[in-house]
């Protein structure tokens, strides 16, 4: 997730058991072949001995773009730098994306979304898996099912549904039953994302798309043992415990040391206060904590103020 989801996070939502791969932030493709530093960029994984987190979990380079001869050319290089699989990005909404003709805007036409997975199964010799990521629509829902086939006809090997149309933005309900349509018409594994916050959720999800898998985005920063707790769910058919305030705090203070080996502190304390954020909508403690410590700059007080035992945040966001 672009901004959000970087290799430091990766390694640490991986630590767990639950995931089966994860995704990069997109790569922008515009028209040129992007020079190797910014695929090292978004995917430092592709320096390791193999595309996986530390923990050993396989990840996907994920390119935005419009055309075809682009995303292939970026394809070919990704290839060179060693990924093993690309994946197509038919889902942004952001308005800068869509207005150079990216992400969701594709989904206007299913031909547009064919030549792109073709080019880059062409382009890479089908020897990589190709796989791609779509919205239901750009504007209404109408050519969902044209979109999914059309990624399917031009080689994907797998396609992630987020169960919204661009113009439904990240506004509720995800539209679950929906995927479910396109799944029944599909070949290739077809994975449902959108608003899986909770196993709850996760269970409605399953149920009514009917995919045996699910991508979870939000909800595993809101919850960074919301995949083990749907793991051990599924291994166990028993229930993991809330995730404590203490757990929480661990993996912002892991995910600061991490950060702060290659960012100056101030962007650290603010990347800090971003995942917190995420946290404050299912969590009453990281609400707290949030508007206790949101005003703080310092990178140290900010972390002092989250290891506070609670009941102490004020006083050490003072302090
Ligand atoms: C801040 C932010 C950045 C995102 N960046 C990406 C991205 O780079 N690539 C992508 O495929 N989806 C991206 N998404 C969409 C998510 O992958 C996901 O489809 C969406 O948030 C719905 O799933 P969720 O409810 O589990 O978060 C982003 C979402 C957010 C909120």
């Amino acid at each position: 997730m672009e901004g959000v989801i970087d290799a430091h996070t990766r390694d640490l939502l991986t630590r767990q058991p639950g995931f089966d791969w994860t995704v990069t932030e997109f790569v922008r493709v515009v028209d040129a072949r992007l020079p190797p530093r910014v695929f090292y960029k978004h995917c430092p994984e592709l320096r390791g001995p193999a595309m996986t987190t530390p923990s050993g979990v396989p990840v996907h380079l994920q390119l935005l773009g419009s055309a075809p001869e682009a995303l292939a050319a970026n394809a070919v290089q990704a290839l060179t730098l060693g990924t093993t699989s690309i994946d197509l990005n038919f889902g942004c909404p952001a308005k800068l994306v869509n207005r150079h003709d990216g992400g969701a805007s594709l989904l206007r036409d299913p031909r547009r979304v064919h030549a792109a997975v073709a080019a880059v199964n062409e382009a890479v010799g089908h020897a990589i898996p190709v796989t791609a990521k779509m919205r239901l629509g750009f504007a209404d829902r109408r050519l969902a099912l044209a979109c999914a086939l059309a990624a399917e006809a031009g080689g994907a090997r797998q396609l992630v549904v987020h169960a919204r149309t661009r113009n439904e933005g990240y506004r509720p309900p995800a539209h679950w039953e929906w995927i479910g349509r396109i799944r029944a018409r599909l070949s290739i594994p077809v994975v449902a994302n959108g608003d899986i916050w909770s196993l709850e959720d996760y269970w409605r999800a399953r149920t009514l798309s009917g995919c045996r898998d699910v991508m979870i985005g939000r909800g595993a920063l809101a919850d960074p043992w919301l995949a083990p707790r749907i793991r051990h769910w599924q291994r166990t058919g028993e229930r993991l415990p809330p995730t404590p305030w203490a757990a929480r705090a661990e993996t912002l203070q892991r995910f600061a040391s991490l950060q702060r080996s290659t960012l100056p502190e101030r962007v650290v304390a603010s990347l800090i206060k971003q995942w917190l954020n995420h946290m404050r909508a299912r969590d009453p403690e990281a609400a707290r904590r949030f508007e206790a410590l949101k005003r703080i700059k310092d990178l140290d007080a900010l972390l002092a103020g989250l290891a506070a035992p609670e009941g102490s945040t004020a006083a050490a966001a003072e302090a």
